[in-house]
């Protein structure tokens, strides 16, 4: 399978370095065999329709900044768009920043790949929480798979196994913690009694929080993310603006201590439910599963016969992003062929 990957970051090189750790098994078990054609960043690509040698392409990266650098192959001044077009790749990966405010680039990244008739895995939020409905659509048209695991759980597959969950079953309400950043900084406030600055400055030491963390701290992150398990879970057709949001810089210390004193915890926490969309710092009662500690995520689906169900895990890292988009991309190779006859 040919693959043409927009983002060479963590998650881009995570996703080339884990396909050639994998390439024995991969055939073995599958009969899958991967072929790196091209590979977009911010200051260029690097381009061959019979293939980029995985080393090769990480060594330019590390040494010249740039995939552009990879000798012969190297492409600087060219559009995103044109490349992915003329691209023979049945695959294209989308791993370029989130940038809710400025999706554009992203979305047409997305539609010349579909147009071109390429299956697509995206990690990018940022496309899916503007306009899911409608690249849905497009994909549909085009004959062509669409999967986003990554985008929400970042390696535990929360998408995948909340399909499972509701499966046959009625929602009534969907709670969640979607964003590991905050939840530490929360946690941090609960368990050693920081304040949210003290919570945010440890949050950017350790790495987990960008140097704007404006995204998550705000609630941004979260609402993505609750609009792409509506859409793609429930079915329920939403952008991010139908999401009210309120992130977590107004939480007061008071807030928290007074929180434990009623044996309870605030979580920033995304709602589904009869009202619509939400994302806002709530008490949770201190024995509930939904109390996960640190950057853990846990997504809790009420049913109306069945009961709450909690699914818990690690909710981003490079590694972790980067299995969700091969078990993506297995699921295409295995059903490609229902789209083509
Ligand atoms: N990291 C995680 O744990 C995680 C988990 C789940 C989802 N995600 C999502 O995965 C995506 C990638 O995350 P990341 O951590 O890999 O980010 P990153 O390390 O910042 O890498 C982003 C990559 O995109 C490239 N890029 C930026 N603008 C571009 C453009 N216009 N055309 C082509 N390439 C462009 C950058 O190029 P340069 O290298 O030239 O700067 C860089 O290689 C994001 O949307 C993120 O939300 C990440």
């Amino acid at each position: 399978m040919k693959i043409l990957i927009a983002g060479f970051g963590v998650v881009g090189r995570s996703t080339v370095q884990l396909l050639e750790q994998q390439r024995a098994s991969l055939y073995r078990s599958h009969g899958l065999s991967t072929s790196i054609v091209g590979v977009l960043d911010s200051k260029g690509a690097a381009i061959s329709p019979a293939g980029l040698d995985p080393a090769e392409l990480l060594a330019a990266k590390e040494k010249h900044g740039t995939v552009a650098a990879y000798p012969a192959h190297g492409v600087r001044d060219a559009k995103d768009v044109d490349l992915i077009a003329a691209s023979d790749a049945e695959l294209f990966v989308e791993a370029t920043p989130t940038t809710v405010r400025t999706p554009g680039p992203s979305m047409e990244r997305l539609k010349a790949a579909f147009r071109t008739g390429k299956h697509v895995v995206c990690v990018n939020k940022a496309p899916l929480a503007v306009a899911f409905p409608a690249l849905q659509e497009l994909s549909k048209h085009n004959r062509c798979r669409f999967r986003y695991s990554g985008t929400v759980g970042g390696g535990t597959p929360v998408l995948a196994l909340a399909e499972e969950v509701v499966r046959g079953a009625e929602v009534t309400a969907v709670r969640a913690i979607l964003n590991g950043t905050t939840n530490f900084i929360l946690t941090k406030m609960d368990k050693e009694a920081w304040t949210f600055d003290q919570a945010l400055a440890e949050a950017q030491r350790l790495g987990y929080a960008e140097a704007d963390p404006s995204a998550d701290v705000d609630g941004i992150d979260t609402a993505t993310k609750i609009v792409i398990l509506a859409n793609g879970v429930l079915g329920r057709p939403c952008v991010i603006g139908d999401v009210k949001i309120e992130g977590i810089r107004g939480v007061k210390k008071e807030r928290v201590d007074a929180a434990k004193k009623a044996n309870k915890t605030v979580k920033l926490i995304a709602r589904i439910g009869p009202d619509g969309l939400s994302v806002r710092p709530e008490e949770v009662a201190a024995d509930s599963p939904l109390n996960v500690g640190g950057s853990l995520n846990c997504l809790a689906l009420e049913l109306k016969t069945g009961g709450e169900i909690f699914l818990v895990g690690r909710g981003a890292g490079g590694p972790e992003t980067a299995t969700a988009i091969l078990r993506d991309l297995l699921e295409i190779w295995h059903t490609r062929g229902e789209l083509e006859s």
